[in-house]
């Protein structure tokens, strides 16, 4: 049966967009209607952005898990709802049914029962790409404990961090993961962990690589002997929590700007009836198929699009444990072929990678199944989307660029595939709902995404992007610091979302969001606050100071590049440098590692002492001449200095 709130033309589109704008709360209604309720809400939206306040269907019941499972047994039991492909090309590849993945969440939602978990706990996850991770988020979701899913490439520092700021009482791990020819003993990295954190009273941990771990009696327990009890008991169905619309379902934390990572929180309901309606509508899913995001459950893309929004509009998610480029370049492309798949949705960097392999990985694998291919987490550069459209998808797959933030809970702006127009580089059209707004540095509106605004340019315009009325998958607050997300992202502009995004809108009022504008870098698509690195560096007992800023890099988007001043010895550079590398990796994990370390004596600092990250900014771009106004530096030679030992 289709769904009534998928959009399927482009006029359908643009009275959905007028519709939303003129009766929000009559269009969230109408798409709210299709879902399970234990019972409907009162207010379906009361906010302010002053506070701020957002709350949608509020004094609705409802548990998420009977959206994504319950619902489903009932009309298509058999129908798979995850299949799962091992990092290890000969190892099985494991099918779960919509009813057998309930099965499951039900059998672990038991075990969290019998560790004491209850509703509003804090669960931190640390996980592989393994369906236990999906059941894990989910069981969680069904006994209403709120979920914070920690990537595995972090490490046991930032893990601390996470669960002593959320305050978690259980950990779930395993024992290891394996990406592509490495093992990585997530066990041994949480023992660490929980050093600093003794208010965590149970680990579950899955058996997955089979490294040797060590068990602490009365707190470390395994994924398997707790399940095999549940089933010596008999014990089967779950019944879902009930849960108020503005219950918090999940913490994921960012980085942002400070040096601190921000745990975003997302509410039940609001979140759901985001996530399923745009997985509908930009990825146009039709019954019946097989839809790939390759990004890690312990991002937002994975919260959203492998769980949350899949399941909850019953599709088949595919899960992939490795890499694209192990054991080869043609892994996604053996994934494809394997299972048929219709949707692919990744990220320009490994389409950037997989593109330095050329197109022989491609060569015979028969990707005729592919009908939609999407990006996500960072600009798209022409040249990289030319050949995804050329090579991956014969020129007949639709691209749809997502725009979005893991404080947006879902898709924002984006083409809705083969549905509204695509145009290389842009995300384009706000999805009905949404309403983005340019503002330039004073916070003053300057374009607005529609007629509501006022204000149709006939030029392209740029400027910072802002979002002027709520949606329902908004953050709603940052985890016990509600101050924090008031001068996040709600006080740059008065009464607008601050997204830390520039952008450019064309006469068309298409979108191109063309980067960060705070002190933000995104390498690889991963969001990482350059703070948090220059933190993590000052650490090392021999630096004494330094600037983190970003450059352009071929492949990961953005690169690292790090001004240390260093109090040294006879040492090697090299040696610093791999220590340096070393202290980042231990303190946040390898995905903050720099790619460039240059030793100066000073840096670029006005007279009060600000450091002048413009200038150093343009150096590690390459520029040496327009380096702008360094007549306020404390000392300009510092500058000299610096250009002539750049990298
Ligand atoms: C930042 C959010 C959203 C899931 C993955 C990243 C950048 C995201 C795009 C896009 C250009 C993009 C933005 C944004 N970004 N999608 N299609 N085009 N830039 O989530 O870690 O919260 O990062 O990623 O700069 O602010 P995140």
């Amino acid at each position: 049966m289709a769904v009534p709130y998928q959009i399927t033309s482009y006029k359908q589109y643009q009275e959905a967009y007028h519709k939303s704008v003129e009766n929000p709360e009559q269009f969230w209604a109408d798409i709210a209607d299709h879902f399970v309720w234990h019972k409907k809400w009162d207010r379906l939206l009361d906010w302010n952005f002053s506070e701020p306040k957002i709350e949608w269907f509020a004094g609705g019941k409802l548990n998420i898990t009977e959206n994504c499972l319950d619902r489903w047994v009932k009309t298509q039991p058999d129908q798979p709802a995850i299949i799962w492909e091992s990092n290890h090309p000969d190892e099985q590849h494991r099918i779960l049914s919509y009813k057998e993945l309930n099965d499951k969440v039900c059998q672990f939602s038991h075990v969290l029962k019998s560790n004491g978990v209850k509703k509003g706990d804090r669960i931190c996850i640390y996980m592989p790409m393994v369906p236990e991770l999906a059941i894990a988020v989910l069981a969680c979701a069904r006994i209403g404990a709120i979920h914070s899913v920690v990537f595995g490439g972090f490490s046991a520092q930032s893990i601390s961090d996470r669960i002593l700021d959320a305050g978690c009482s259980l950990v779930i791990t395993a024992d290891g993961c394996f990406r592509g020819n490495k093992t990585i003993p997530l066990k041994s990295v949480i023992d660490e962990a929980l050093l600093s954190c003794p208010q965590v009273e149970r680990v579950i941990v899955l058996t997955r690589t089979g490294t040797a771990v060590s068990m602490q009696k009365g707190r470390d327990i395994w994924w398997e002997d707790e399940i095999r009890k549940v089933e010596a008991e008999g014990k089967t169905d779950f019944p879902a929590e009930t849960m108020d619309a503005e219950d918090s379902l999940f913490i994921l934390y960012t980085s942002g700007s400070t040096g601190k990572p921000k745990g975003v929180v997302h509410s039940c309901a609001g979140y759901m009836v985001y996530t399923n309606y745009s997985f509908l509508n930009v990825f146009q899913y039709r019954p019946g198929e097989v839809h790939f995001c390759t990004a890690d459950i312990g991002w937002i893309t994975g919260h959203s699009y492998i769980v949350y929004g899949p399941l909850s509009a019953g599709a088949t998610s595919l899960m992939f444990e490795g890499i694209p480029t192990w054991p080869d370049a043609s892994r996604f492309w053996d994934i494809v072929e394997k299972f048929r798949v219709n949707i692919l949705y990744t990220a320009p960097t490994a389409i950037r990678s997989l593109m330095a392999f050329g197109t022989e990985p491609l060569e015979g694998k028969d990707l005729s199944s592919l009908r939609l291919l999407g990006t996500v987490g960072e600009p798209i550069n022409e040249e990289a989307w030319v050949w995804y459209h050329n090579h991956v998808g014969k020129g007949r797959c639709e691209i749809v660029d997502t725009w979005w933030q893991t404080e947006t809970g879902g898709i924002m702006i984006s083409n809705l595939g083969g549905v509204t127009p695509a145009k290389p580089t842009f995300a384009t059209l706000p999805l009905p709902g949404i309403q983005p707004m340019l503002v330039d540095e004073k916070g003053e509106i300057i374009a607005g995404g529609d007629a509501s605004a006022g204000i149709l340019p006939e030029n392209t315009i740029s400027g910072n992007l802002c979002i002027k009325f709520p949606w329902p998958s908004a953050i709603r607050t940052t985890w016990g610091d509600h101050e924090r997300c008031r001068t996040n992202y709600f006080s740059a502009c008065e009464n607008l979302y601050f997204t830390g995004d520039g952008c450019l809108r064309d006469s068309n009022g298409f979108y191109r969001i063309t980067g960060r504008v705070d002190d933000v870098l995104n390498v690889s698509g991963h969001r990482i606050g350059t703070a948090e690195v220059e933190n993590a560096i000052n650490m090392h007992s021999n630096v004494v100071e330094s600037a983190v800023v970003g450059y352009p890099h071929d492949i990961k988007g953005q690169g690292i590049y790090a001004y240390v001043i260093f109090r040294g010895h006879e040492e090697s550079e090299m040696h610093i440098r791999q220590d340096i590398v070393a202290t980042v990796s231990r303190i946040i994990g390898a995905i903050a590692k720099p790619d460039k370390i240059q030793f100066v004596s000073g840096l670029p600092k006005t007279r009060s002492g600000k450091i002048m990250r413009r200038i150093l900014r343009k150096i590690a771009e390459g520029e040496t001449e327009n380096l702008g106004d360094t007549t306020t530096l404390l000392d300009p030679s510092v500058v000299e200095e610096i250009l002539r030992g750049r990298l």
